[in-house]
């Protein structure tokens, strides 16, 4: 059977596609047939009449994935706002029908599929306000949660596992990006872990020379070899015997 994950983030901006790039490139490298899908993107970039994801060249890039981005990445819109609001400017249409279609297609032709949300749970995906929480839904996918490491982590974390659980969403773990080592971080990483009770998949350190925007992947597929994403890791159940959570 596919094993299918959505990339959810607590927000934009948190390393879904730097995540996304470095899974793919694991599958690939260890043979699994593996696919990436971000059904939408915004904020590509126009040239000689195509647009042009940097999601979807990224992880083109670091993972030697061989697929038609218009399959792999059917709704691209140049401006970099929410897909309710770049549908709306760009008079394109988001059909989430075709998106559940694609989806299926691609799970029943890959064994791995990695698929890319936009931002977090509760962005409107289209006009009519059809919300990414209800596409997690349609999908029947559970999720990894990407998430920062900084100040805010805790909250922002929280209220999106809090969220998915009310929702019937599974998070399966939590993926802490850009880590770079501070008291700070480490008390963020394990007190979201607590308090959400959910593992650390893994931790990614903030990588010299990274920048998405200009397919520069620094040292990412070696940090990435590092960690065995097949094997998630169990962390002990953090509630005591009153169900509380001591922190
Ligand atoms: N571990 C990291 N080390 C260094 N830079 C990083 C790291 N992770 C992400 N970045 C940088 O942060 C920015 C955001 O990362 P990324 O594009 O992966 O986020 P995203 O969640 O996919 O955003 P979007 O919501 O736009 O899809 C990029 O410029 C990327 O290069
Ligand atoms: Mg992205």
């Amino acid at each position: 059977m596919t094993k299918a994950i959505f990339i959810l983030g607590t927000d934009t901006d948190v390393g879904k596609t730097v995540i996304s790039a470095g899974l793919m490139y694991q599958f690939l490298q260890k043979g699994h047939n593996a696919c990436y899908f971000k059904p939408i993107s915004s904020g590509a970039i126009e040239k000689e009449g195509e647009l042009f994801s940097y999601d979807l060249s990224f992880v083109k890039k670091v993972s030697g994935l061989d697929e038609e981005d218009d399959r792999i990445n059917p709704f691209r819109y140049k401006t970099a706002v929410s897909p309710h609001l770049a549908a709306r400017m760009e008079k394109k249409k988001v059909d989430i029908p075709a998106i559940v279609e694609t989806y299926k297609q691609l799970k029943a032709q890959y064994d791995v599929l990695i698929v890319e949300g936009c931002g977090g749970l509760a962005v409107p995906l289209t006009e009519e306000g059809y919300m990414q929480y209800e596409l997690i839904k349609e999908l029947d996918i559970s999720c990894f949660l990407v998430t920062k490491t900084t100040l805010g982590t805790i909250n922002h974390s929280y209220l999106t596992c809090k969220m998915a659980e009310q929702l019937g969403i599974k998070i399966e773990g939590l993926i802490f990006n850009n880590y770079r080592g501070s008291f700070l971080e480490n008390d963020n990483i394990k007190t979201v872990s607590k308090i959400t009770q959910l593992p650390v998949l893994a931790v990614i350190p903030a990588i010299e020379a990274l920048q998405v925007e200009n397919l520069e992947a620094g040292n990412l597929k070696e940090v990435f070899t590092q960690f065995n994403f097949m094997k998630i890791q169990e962390i002990e159940d953090p509630r005591d015997s009153t169900g509380r959570i001591e922190i």
